[in-house]
């Protein structure tokens, strides 16, 4: 097969990625349990930047519902510029970083080992810093990742994460979903390369909205709408979009929204009913038909809502992926970005 950009044959890997996640890393998770059984550990205090930080939120997300330990996700100028880090001594510290190389995402870590702070890096290269720096690592098992916009490793960081939820809260029916993941993320990828973007080509902002553990879903499709197509999109929790951002609705303003099927349904649905009221034009990702959707991508099988970041993932993937291109850019080299941005 042919790709017509790099971003595109990292997203046609994906399911190969997850595969090898599932075969290496359960022995790796299994370790972090035992040792986390030992040792009193109150909360989770996650640090990562973009892509990786959009993970981490499913994470948070995922967490806090399963393992029911409050998490954070870090302010890292407490740590580089204010010399203020909290007290971590009894939270497990997670660095997730594709690249490893961030200083603020490692001077996190840092802290969390000078305090005596367990340390989990999710990362993509094993010998990077943060790695380094960590008790256990997850790999992320993408292999080098060439364009600029993260897709694979963003994919296997949150499914890293998944794994890691799944067993050390001895949720085997979430692992045994786990485990349909690849085959689902083919469908997906080979259904949604066949969406039609170019009624998109001359938008240049939107609104992207999710609910709960979809909420980390639109701030990422939003990011990838940013770097590769150059859109002001705007992401929101249905929730605090209803308490002000409701006001910028208008039939020019495209709104593109995440629906599984699930607690959040009856939710979305009323949001859904709100904007069509306003004759907003909407996009709906979904399990079942949207009425109100002027455009609505049916996911091929109804999976739980918990799990469905995982397959939202490739859909809004490859959307940014064919809109770039539908507007004559290059999503492997978005202007003015580098493969790695070091921040503190
Ligand atoms: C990815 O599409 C972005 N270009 C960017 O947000 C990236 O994810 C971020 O710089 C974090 O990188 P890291 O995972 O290597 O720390």
């Amino acid at each position: 097969m042919t790709y017509k950009t790099l971003m595109e044959s990292e997203i046609y890997e994906e399911p190969r990625v997850i595969e090898k996640i599932l075969k290496d890393n359960i022995g790796i998770v299994e370790r972090i349990k035992e040792y986390i059984k030992s040792r009193r550990i109150s909360s989770v205090y996650i640090s990562a930047r973009g892509t990786s930080d959009n993970a981490s939120t499913i994470g948070k997300y995922l967490i806090e519902s399963v393992l029911r330990f409050p998490t954070a996700l870090s302010a890292p100028s407490l740590f580089t510029i204010y010399n203020t880090p909290p007290i971590l001594k009894d939270s497990l510290v997670i660095g997730v970083s594709q690249s490893g190389r961030g200083e603020d995402v490692n001077e996190v870590m840092a802290e969390g080992k000078r305090q005596g702070a367990f340390c989990v890096a999710i990362t993509n290269d094993t010998e990077s810093p943060v790695a380094k720096i960590a008790d256990e690592i997850l790999p992320c098992w993408a292999g080098e990742e060439k364009s600029v916009a993260a897709t694979k490793t963003y994919l296997a960081e949150v499914f890293n994460l998944y794994l890691f939820t799944a067993i050390l809260g001895g949720r085997k029916d979430l692992l045994i979903s786990l485990y349909d993941m690849p085959r689902y993320i083919e469908e997906v990828i080979s259904k949604s390369s066949e969406i039609d973007v170019t009624r998109y080509h001359f938008m240049d902002r939107c609104i992207i909205i999710g609910r709960g553990f979809n909420y980390p879903t639109a701030m990422e499709f939003s990011l990838k709408l940013k770097e590769t197509s150059y859109i002001f999109s705007e992401a929101f929790s249905s929730a605090d979009f209803l308490h002000g951002p409701l006001a910028l609705a208008t039939s020019d303003l495209p709104v593109f929204i995440f629906v599984p099927s699930g607690p959040t349904y009856i939710h979305l649905s009323e949001i859904i009913s709100v904007l069509s009221e306003k004759h907003t034009e909407i996009f709906a990702f979904s399990f079942e038909k949207i009425e109100n959707a002027r455009i609505n991508f049916i996911f091929p099988k109804r999976i739980e809502e918990i799990i469905s970041p995982i397959i939202f993932a490739p859909s809004f993937q490859m959307i940014a992926n064919n809109l770039a291109l539908e507007k004559g850019h290059n999503p492997d080299h978005p202007r003015y970005l580098k493969k790695v941005t070091i921040t503190r």
